[in-house]
């Protein structure tokens, strides 16, 4: 981040919390509570949310060498992830081109080729066909050039692999593009020289939205995060920017009063607050002074999300002394999410009773309302 704007953020927060204000939108915003139950309009953000923008698939690290890969799956779809033996990382649907079986199981390896449990067929690691048992004779002038695997658009930047599954260009993805004026911000987190400390994943019964939202604000730390994160945190505090569908928001720490007494040369951002980029659809990266929590949404359905939380710490920072340390703090995330988890769920609860046709957003809750335009604005009207 410039130096110049690292300041206006911190002055920003300064010059509230001395006023002993919050950040504050215009209005508050009623939203219909529709958007989080309706399967219709869960379908729906799939199609053109979730299928159309570029999404992470995984942390570089985790396709470290040439051969390794991993399937998972994404907006529905099975894919498999490879890092060929040129370090090309590719995607595919893991999915067969004979008669469609699941080609690869089993999550992770390292793997020169691919071959069907079904029938072999198989196909190297950049996706070229290379066995069919009695080809000959079962498929004569079988053109193999023809079944590769099916590519999905991939990308390696800024340390994540993303992947689109919109568009037919494998190879043309353009991440710097999606993430716009935040790219160069992004790159200077140096996820690249990072890797995963430790990550933990489950399913919650909640709608994505919830998850991404519980991010947004700082009036709940006081009341539901009393007993985790709330004494890190100024009350209800927080400042925010759109770019594009992107946000950046801006936590201020509990210590932020000690700046008013030091010099501007001395004023760090990373020390005195966190900062939480929200990417488009479903990416958070929470940053800290020396580390990064990465939260991954994936919607299984309205009511049920796969969260998977990453901490990332320097990769070159491996003394034991700091495992303990990254070890608490990526604990305490755990914790402060469960404590969200158990809220969330209770409120996809709640909407199913009817008791209420719209939630409240309030001013100083305002990118809540800017990520459910976001959203919004990619569907079909
Ligand atoms: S379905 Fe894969 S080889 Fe037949
Ligand atoms: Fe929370």
């Amino acid at each position: 981040m410039n130096r110049n704007l690292e300041l206006k953020l911190l002055d920003e927060l300064v010059e509230l919390k001395e006023g002993k204000q919050p950040y504050l939108d215009e209005a508050w915003v009623k939203p219909t509570t529709g958007k989080y139950f309706d399967e219709d309009h869960f379908e729906a953000e799939r199609k053109h949310v979730f299928r159309r923008q570029p999404v992470i698939a995984l942390h570089a690290s985790e396709l470290g060498e040439a051969g390794a890969y991993r399937t998972l799956e994404m907006a529905g779809r099975p894919l498999l992830i490879v890092r060929g033996e040129d370090g090309a990382v590719r995607a595919f649907y893991n999915v067969c081109r004979h008669r469609g079986a699941q080609l690869v199981g089993g999550g992770q390896g390292c793997s020169k080729r691919f071959s069907c449990p079904y029938h072999a067929w198989t196909w190297n690691n950049q996706g070229d066909l290379v066995g069919v048992p009695h080809e000959k004779t079962g498929f004569p002038d079988l053109r193999r050039e023809e079944f590769g695997l099916t590519q999905v658009a991939c990308a390696e930047y800024a340390g994540f692999i993303w992947v689109c599954q919109h568009g037919s260009a494998p190879r043309g993805l353009n991440i710097a593009e999606h993430l716009g004026p935040i790219a160069t911000e992004l790159k200077l987190l140096g996820a690249e020289g990072m890797r995963i400390f430790a990550s933990d994943s489950w399913e919650f019964n909640a709608n994505w939205k919830l998850i991404i939202e519980g991010g947004l604000e700082a009036y709940h730390f006081r009341v539901a995060h009393r007993d985790t994160i709330a004494p890190l945190f100024l009350d209800n505090l927080s400042s925010y920017q759109c770019f594009g569908n992107h946000i950046r928001s801006v936590l201020p720490r509990s210590h932020l009063g000690e700046l008013s007494g030091k010099s501007r040369q001395d004023w760090d951002i990373r020390a005195y607050t966190n900062l939480l980029y929200t990417l488009f659809p479903s990416t958070q990266f929470l940053v800290q002074e020396d580390h990064i929590a990465w939260i991954q949404v994936e919607p299984l359905a309205a009511g049920k999300t796969r969260l998977r939380l990453s901490t990332l710490a320097p990769a070159a920072d491996q003394v034991p002394a700091r495992e303990n340390y990254w070890r608490s703090n990526h604990n305490l995330t755990v914790r402060t999410l469960g404590e969200d988890f158990a809220i969330g769920e209770g409120i996809q609860k709640g909407f199913c009773s009817g008791a209420n046709s719209h939630l409240n957003y309030g001013r100083f809750e305002g990118a809540l309302a800017r990520f459910n335009e976001a959203v919004s604005n990619h569907l079909p009207a």
